[in-house]
């Protein structure tokens, strides 16, 4: 199916181009970006996709605080590839100490960042096992004071949370809304999945139901809906159907790097021009090879083209035989080169 099937009205999708006021004068330029990825959300990911106006604002992956406070140097550095960006910046914490936490935020809060956000979602095994990302959802109580605890080190920065609907359950939801409203962030994002679903499928009438639920108990405030957003459609149809002021996709992102862009055009009324999308799709991952080491596995771009192209495609399948990124950039160039081979 194209982009242009079944494309949602300009007028369901125009209130994600408002901006978002947050307290102390920060604002989020619109109500759309991509969802932080870890291990993607990263050096050429962040500027090809920058550089070709696909991204309004970067959300980062989440700094894991354990052992100690990270010095100033450590978070310079960490936030460089995304304040070089120029574009509004998230930072995102993760961490089970509620003091190291909210040590990390006030030193975080020295930067020019729109938020601090914590992240109570990974359901990375690893994470869980530590206790850390979504395994706090276990403890409401601890989501409550960790954000209370962070508000108080945080002079002039907003606060904002990232969880998912339960760890074990959709049932949960009751519990963990009435901790976040205790814990009064100033944004929420919510991915519809429990913990334990890990990235198992949910149907997505189940998944909506929960976010409406989430929606209706955090009224009043911001909330950005996350998963399965992969298309112009899904994201008309959460924003419809759940009442979310935003929306985070990520995983789509991959397959479909414009598609936050094309949601704007959409939004505007623009045409949505499909023809152009294989074109445009390869001009994102010859600069995403440029910013990269030519030498370096095609592992990451091959990723992308079998999302795009279909792992069946023989374009793709010439791609997994330059094996690093220089030669797979050389075929992509090829390719653009001569347009009539483009579809
Ligand atoms: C590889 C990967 C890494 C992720 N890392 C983070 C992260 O660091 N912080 C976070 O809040 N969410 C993270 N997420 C979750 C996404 O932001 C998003 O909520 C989730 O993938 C559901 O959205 P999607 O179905 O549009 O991908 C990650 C997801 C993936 C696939």
């Amino acid at each position: 199916m194209s982009a242009s099937d079944h494309l949602p009205s300009p007028s369901v999708l125009a209130p994600l181009l408002q901006p978002l006021p947050l307290p102390f004068g920060k604002q989020l330029p619109c109500r759309m970006f991509p969802g932080p990825m870890d291990g993607i959300t990263a050096g050429s990911f962040i500027k090809a996709m920058t550089l070709h106006g696909y991204a309004p604002l970067w959300h980062t992956p989440f700094l894991r605080i354990s052992t100690g406070i990270p010095r100033r140097a450590r978070l310079q550095a960490w936030l460089a590839p995304f304040l070089e960006t120029k574009l509004p910046v998230i930072a995102q914490l993760m961490g089970v100490d509620e003091g190291k936490l909210a040590a990390a935020a006030e030193k975080l809060a020295a930067f020019p960042l729109q938020c601090i956000d914590l992240n109570c979602a990974c359901p990375s095994p690893i994470v869980v096992r530590n206790g850390a990302g979504g395994a706090r959802l276990q403890q409401p109580s601890w989501v409550a004071n960790a954000l209370k605890t962070m508000r108080k080190s945080l002079l002039r920065m907003p606060l904002s949370i990232k969880f998912r609907c339960g760890f074990q359950s959709p049932d949960e939801i009751p519990q963990l809304c009435d901790a976040v409203l205790e814990g009064r962030p100033d944004m929420v994002f919510c991915h519809f999945r429990t913990v334990q679903e890990l990235y198992h499928p949910v149907p997505m009438e189940q998944a909506l139901s929960r976010l409406r639920e989430v929606r209706r108990r955090l009224d009043g405030i911001p909330l950005f809906g996350s998963g399965d957003l992969f298309t112009l459609k899904d994201i008309r149809r959460m924003v419809e159907e759940t009442g979310v002021d935003g929306v985070c996709p990520a995983r789509g992102l991959l397959t479909r790097p414009n598609l936050l862009l094309q949601t704007r055009r959409l939004a505007m009324g623009e045409p949505v021009d499909d023809r152009r999308a294989e074109r445009e799709f390869l001009e994102f991952v010859a600069d995403l090879a440029r910013f990269s080491n030519p030498r370096a596995s095609n592992s990451f771009l091959l990723r992308l083209a079998a999302g795009f192209y279909g792992r069946q495609n023989p374009f793709f399948l010439s791609l997994i035989d330059c094996r690093t990124v220089g030669n797979t950039l050389l075929r992509i160039q090829e390719a653009l080169d001569v347009p009539q081979n483009l579809h």
